[in-house]
C-alpha cells in the first residue's frame, strides 16, 4: 500500500472512531492483501486444478466421493497443506508427487470457527518435501446441513415430482461441499464426474452440453481458471431451450417456455457486452432458472448464471439481473476481487456495466430510472451504517462475508465509476476499462492494485481532472464526495409528483398512466406516497393498481414494505402470501423488517417467519433471523 493511501485509511478510522456507535479502531496490523476468511496456507501451496468425483444421493441429502487437488509448492520448507472445510465428513487423504502413485497420508481437523468452518490439515510426507507439484486426493461426503447446498423435496419445485439440488458457493460456502482453498485469491481449473438418479440432469459452472444424454452420468470440464466461489452444481428435472446461437435457458419443463420468452434478449446482451467490454472468454452463456427458494436474484456462475424464478414477470421488465450476471463475465469472473473486502471491484463494477448494457439494449430512460432507485436505496443504507463501514473498501478482518458492505459495494461502487466516466468522458473511460479487463484477465486484484493501475493509466495520463486523493476519498471515506454525480430521472420525478398530488386529493388515480409505466416507476410512485395516507387512500391505491395481487415481484416487495410500515392490515393476508411465494432474500427480508419495526407487529413477523422458514434457503433463514433478532 502506498503511504498516502495508508494515511487516508487511518484518517478514516479516526474520523469514524468519533461517531457514537463505532467500535474501537482495531486494525493497526490490517493487511489489505490478506484474505481473513480462509484457513488455507496459500503462501506455501497454491492449488491449480481440481478433479471432482461425486455421487448425488437425494435420500441421504449428501454428495459423496472425492476431490483431487493439484498444488504448486511455493515454500520449500512447508510440510502441511491446510484446506477449508465446513461440515464435511473426511474419510481419507492420499498424496503423490507429479508422477508416482497416490499413497495414504496423515490428516487432522483443526478447531471449528463459527464463520470459517474447520481447517483440514494434510501432512506432506518426508519423501515429497522436494516435490514442486503435489496431488492430494480427499475422500469425503457432505452433511445434509451443508451451507452451500439446498436439497429440495419435490413439493418445493415447479413440477412437484422430482427433487432438486442446487449450490450457492459465494461467498465462503464452497468449503461446505468441496474441501479446498476457499479464497477468491486462488484460481483453479476443474473437471468433474457426477452421478445422479438416471432421470435427472446435472449441470455445473462448466462446459454444459445442451444435447447431453440424460442417463445419470455426467462429465464436465472448466478449462478457464476460476475462484472457488464460482464452483456450482444443480441437479433436477431440468430441460434446455435455445435463445441464440451461444445462449440458452435451462429450467424445469413447467417454466421453460416462460423463461425462454422472458430472457429472449440474452444473446443481444452478450453481443452488446462484447462490443463494449471486449471478447467474452467463456464459450457458451446459459441461464438456469431455479426453484423459488433460490436466495439471490442471480449468481454469476461462469457459463451458467443461476436465476430466481421471481424474474418471470411476463414482460421482460426484470431482466436487469441477467444483464448484471452476464456483466460479471468480465467484472468478477475474469478480473476477480482478491478478498471480500474488495467486493466493490466485482459488484460495483458489475452494477456499472449492467447500467451501460441496459442503456444500449433498452434505453437511457430505463437506465436512469434504475440509477435513481439505486441511489435512493444507498441514501437509506447510509442512515443505518456506521461511518467506517460506508467506505468502498474498509478494513474487513472479521464478521461474515455474506453480510459485508452489500448496497455500498453495489451502488456506491457504481456511482464512483459513473463519476470517473463523467469526468474523463465515456470514450476515454471505455478505453481504460477495455485495457483493464485485458491487463488483469484471469487474475485477482486488490483495491490497492486497482488504484495504482487507475492512477497510472487514467489519472496521470489525463492529469488535472481527478486526483489520486479524490479517488482515495471514494475508496476509504464515508458517504459521498460533494462532487458525486447524482442520477436523475424525469419519469420518476413525474411519478413522485403524482403520488403527492393524489395524497392531497387533487388527482384521481384513473388519471395516473400506470399501464404505460415500467415497474420501477410504479415502485417509485409507491415509495413516494406521503407518510400520512389513511387506510381509505391505501385501499384506493391497492385497488387501482392491483398491488396486492401483482405478478411483478419488485412491485410486490415495495408495496408490502409499505403495507407493513403503515400497518395497513387489510393487505396482511396478501403480504403473507408474498412471503411464501419466493425465498429470494431481497424480496422477503425487508418485509419482515418493516413488520417487526412498525412498533406493533414483531410477534406477527416472527409467526409468519416460523410458518415460512422451512421453505427458505439457509442463507435467507440466517438473514431474516438476524433481522428479527435485531428488531427487538
Ligand atoms: N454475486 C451476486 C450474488 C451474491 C453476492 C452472492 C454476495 C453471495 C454474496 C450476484 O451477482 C448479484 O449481485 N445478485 C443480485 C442481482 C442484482 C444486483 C441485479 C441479487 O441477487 O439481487
Ligand atoms: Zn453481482
Amino acid at each position: 500500500m502506498r503511504k498516502s493511501t495508508f494515511a487516508v485509511v487511518i484518517a478514516c478510522l479516526l474520523l469514524s472512531a468519533c461517531s457514537k456507535d463505532s467500535p474501537e479502531p482495531q486494525t493497526d496490523a490490517y493487511d489489505p492483501a490478506h484474505d481473513y476468511f480462509t484457513f488455507a496456507n496459500t503462501d506455501q501451496f497454491v492449488a491449480e486444478h481440481l478433479g471432482i468425483d461425486l455421487d448425488v444421493d437425494f435420500d441421504a441429502k449428501e454428495l459423496s466421493g472425492s476431490a483431487t487437488l493439484h498444488f504448486k509448492r511455493i515454500d520449500p520448507d512447508a510440510h502441511e497443506i491446510v484446506l477449508d472445510t465446513r461440515d464435511l465428513v473426511i474419510e481419507g487423504a492420499s498424496i503423490s508427487g507429479a508422477a508416482g502413485d497416490m499413497t495414504e497420508t496423515d490428516y487432522r481437523l483443526g478447531e471449528t470457527h463459527p464463520v470459517m468452518g474447520t481447517p483440514l490439515i494434510i501432512s506432506v510426507p518426508a519423501d515429497l518435501m522436494s516435490a514442486d507439484n503435489l496431488s492430494v486426493k480427499i475422500d469425503y461426503r457432505t452433511s445434509p446441513v451443508s451451507t452451500a447446498l439446498q436439497w429440495l423435496p419435490p413439493e418445493l419445485t415447479a413440477g412437484g415430482e422430482h427433487p432438486f439440488l442446487f449450490s450457492q458457493s459465494q461467498a465462503i460456502h464452497a468449503r461446505s461441499w468441496i474441501p479446498l482453498q476457499d479464497t477468491p485469491s486462488v484460481r483453479i481449473t476443474y473437471d468433474a464426474r457426477i452421478t445422479t438418479p438416471p432421470e435427472l440432469l446435472a449441470l455445473m459452472s462448466a462446459n454444459n452440453d445442451p444435447s447431453a444424454e440424460r442417463d445419470g452420468h455426467y462429465e464436465f470440464e472448466m478449462p478457464q481458471p476460476i475462484p472457488a466461489y464460482l464452483l456450482a452444481i444443480a441437479v433436477g428435472n431440468i430441460y434446455f431451450a435455445p435463445i441464440g446461437e451461444q445462449t440458452g435457458v435451462y429450467s424445469e419443463p413447467e417454466t421453460l417456455d416462460a423463461s425462454a420468452y422472458e430472457f429472449a434478449d440474452t444473446q443481444a446482451m452478450l453481443e452488446t457486452a462484447e462490443d463494449m467490454f471486449g471478447p467474452y472468454q467463456w464459450g457458451r452463456y446459459d441461464l438456469l432458472i431455479l426453484p423459488p427458494s433460490f436466495p439471490y436474484g442471480g449468481m454469476e456462475n461462469p457459463r451458467l448464471s443461476f436465476l430466481t424464478p421471481s424474474l418471470l414477470a411476463g414482460d421482460r421488465s426484470l431482466v436487469e439481473v441477467v444483464a448484471h450476471e452476464l456483466a460479471h463475465s468480465w467484472s468478477g469472473n475474469l478480473v476477480t476481487n482478491a478478498t471480500w473486502r474488495d467486493g466493490w471491484l466485482n459488484e460495483g463494477m458489475t452494477s456499472y456495466l449492467e447500467g451501460r448494457l441496459i442503456e444500449v439494449i433498452y434505453n437511457k430512460d430505463r437506465a436512469d430510472v434504475n440509477s435513481v432507485i439505486d441511489y435512493e436505496e444507498l441514501l437509506l443504507d447510509f442512515k443505518d451504517i456506521i461511518l467506517e463501514r460506508q467506505a468502498l473498501a474498509p478494513p474487513f478482518p472479521d464478521g461474515d462475508p455474506d453480510d459485508f458492505q452489500g448496497i455500498i459495494h453495489y451502488h456506491k461502487g457504481n456511482l464512483f465509476l459513473t463519476y470517473l466516466e463523467t469526468k474523463f468522458s465515456r470514450e476515454t473511460f471505455d478505453e481504460f476499462l477495455g485495457n483493464y479487463f485485458d491487463a488483469f484477465a484471469f487474475e485477482t486484484i486488490t483495491t490497492e492494485q486497482f488504484l495504482d493501475y487507475l492512477d497510472e493509466n487514467l489519472l496521470s495520463r489525463h492529469a488535472g481532472i481527478v486526483s489520486r486523493a479524490q479517488v482515495e476519498q471514494w475508496l476509504y471515506q464515508p458517504g459521498l464526495p460533494d462532487d458525486a454525480i447524482i442520477p436523475h430521472s424525469e419519469s420518476l420525478d413525474a411519478a413522485s409528483a403524482m403520488a403527492r398530488t393524489f395524497a392531497e386529493g387533487d388527482l384521481p388515480l384513473d388519471q395516473v398512466p400506470a399501464a404505460s409505466w415500467p415497474p420501477k416507476v410504479m415502485v417509485h410512485f409507491i415509495n413516494s406516497l406521503p407518510a400520512d395516507l389513511d387506510n381509505e387512500q391505501l385501499a384506493e391505491v391497492d385497488a387501482a393498481f392491483g398491488l396486492s395481487a401483482t405478478r411483478n415481484a419488485e412491485i410486490a416487495r415495495t408495496w408490502f414494505i409499505q403495507v407493513a410500515e403503515r400497518r395497513y392490515e387489510p393487505a396482511y393476508d396478501a403480504l403473507e402470501s408474498h412471503l411464501n411465494r419466493f425465498g429470494r432474500t431481497r424480496l422477503v427480508e425487508p418485509v419482515y423488517k418493516a413488520l417487526a419495526k412498525n412498533g406493533y407487529d414483531r410477534d406477527l413477523a416472527i409467526e409468519m417467519f416460523n410458518r415460512a422458514r422451512s421453505n427458505y434457503h439457509p442463507i435467507t433463514v440466517a438473514k431474516v433471523e438476524n433481522t428479527l433478532n435485531k428488531s427487538n
